[in-house]
């Protein structure tokens, strides 16, 4: 064919994709968003981070309920820790006019304005695990962070006799796991002589935990216990342990209790107990498809949590509560 032949073939076929032409019932929505002919409803989800295995099970949850609707399509959107980054995404879902957004955001404040633009303009949201300030949005569905804080104050009150001290590695604090799961546990061991004799924001995250607990260390000569508010932060302080022996000396507890991260390192007597923090990813979608389909949904949907240790883990751990 000649160059010139070629450039006409190549117009006629853009002026058809553009006008929609040959395509049965397709809609295209700008950016990567394409709804397939059985597609009813396009189902924008942002994830503050996959960079921890947490984060990486939730999107997972999601998938396998979403393979169970042919009606329902997932836009995945991966926000790599960044506040900003995720505020784009929920702007961008809004202007592409998804049928219904799932966020789990990074901090409250600066995904607080998104999230209520979307539902102002009529969209559905579901927020998922960690929560924005106010009450613009449809569903909140989460684990009580606060509940699992206090039980695990009450749970170290008891195996460490009353009386111990404490290191208090802390979850992001702009973010509202991370505030409730401090104030649960002040609230659990408020009545105990436990100190808490050093205190940090890990902001979740392992290394970081790690070089906090390695002032902690070089600071306190004992320390009884180390309470992270998540499994990976619990380990980052058992390495730092580790790394002056001194991982004998303590006990580490954590929370997430994934079967093949905190419930292994229970398992392996690396954890004294990890609390099971559930994603909420396949609750997210049942709850989706409801909105979806007219159902009214409660505002807020309440996860239940279990607890695992050395002794109760063959019995699948125990119900916190
Ligand atoms: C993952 C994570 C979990 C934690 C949750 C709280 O990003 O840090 O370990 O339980 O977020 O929102």
């Amino acid at each position: 064919m000649k160059k010139q032949q070629i450039m006409i073939l190549a117009l006629i076929a853009f002026f058809m994709v553009i006008s929609g032409c040959g395509e049965k019932e397709k809609t295209t929505i700008p950016g990567d968003i394409s709804k397939e002919a059985e597609t009813q409803w396009i189902i924008g989800m942002s994830q503050c981070n996959l960079g921890e295995p947490w984060r990486v099970q939730m999107n997972q949850d999601i998938k396998n309920e979403a393979a169970k609707h042919t009606e329902i399509r997932v836009i995945y959107k991966d926000a790599q820790n960044d506040s900003l980054k995720q505020r784009a995404q929920i702007e961008e879902f809004i202007s592409a006019e998804v049928d219904l957004i799932i966020v789990s955001p990074k901090e409250a404040a600066p995904l607080t304005p998104p999230v209520t633009a979307a539902f102002e303009r009529g969209i559905p949201v579901i927020v998922l695990d960690r929560r924005v300030l106010g009450d613009k949005y449809t569903c909140f569905i989460g684990a009580d962070n606060y509940a699992i804080g206090e039980a695990a104050g009450q749970w170290i009150v008891r195996i460490l006799g009353g009386k111990g001290r404490v290191v208090e590695l802390k979850g992001l604090m702009t973010s509202t796991p991370g505030q409730d799961r401090h104030t649960g546990f002040r609230e659990g061991i408020k009545d105990s002589e436990i100190e808490v004799i050093f205190e940090a924001d890990m902001k979740w995250l392992e290394p970081a935990a790690r070089r906090e607990m390695e002032s902690a260390l070089a600071r306190f000569e004992n320390i009884d216990l180390v309470y992270a508010h998540n499994d990976p932060g619990a380990h980052g302080a058992f390495l730092a342990a580790k790394a002056v022996n001194r991982e004998q000396d303590i006990k580490f507890v954590g929370i997430d209790a994934l079967p093949h991260e905190g419930q292994i390192y229970v398992r392996q007597g690396i954890l004294a107990a990890s609390f099971e923090y559930p994603t909420g990813g396949k609750e997210s979608i049942q709850t989706a498809l409801a909105i979806l389909n007219g159902k009214n949904v409660p505002k807020e949907i309440t996860l239940s949590s279990r607890f695992f240790t050395l002794e109760n883990i063959e019995q699948g751990g125990e119900l916190i509560r």
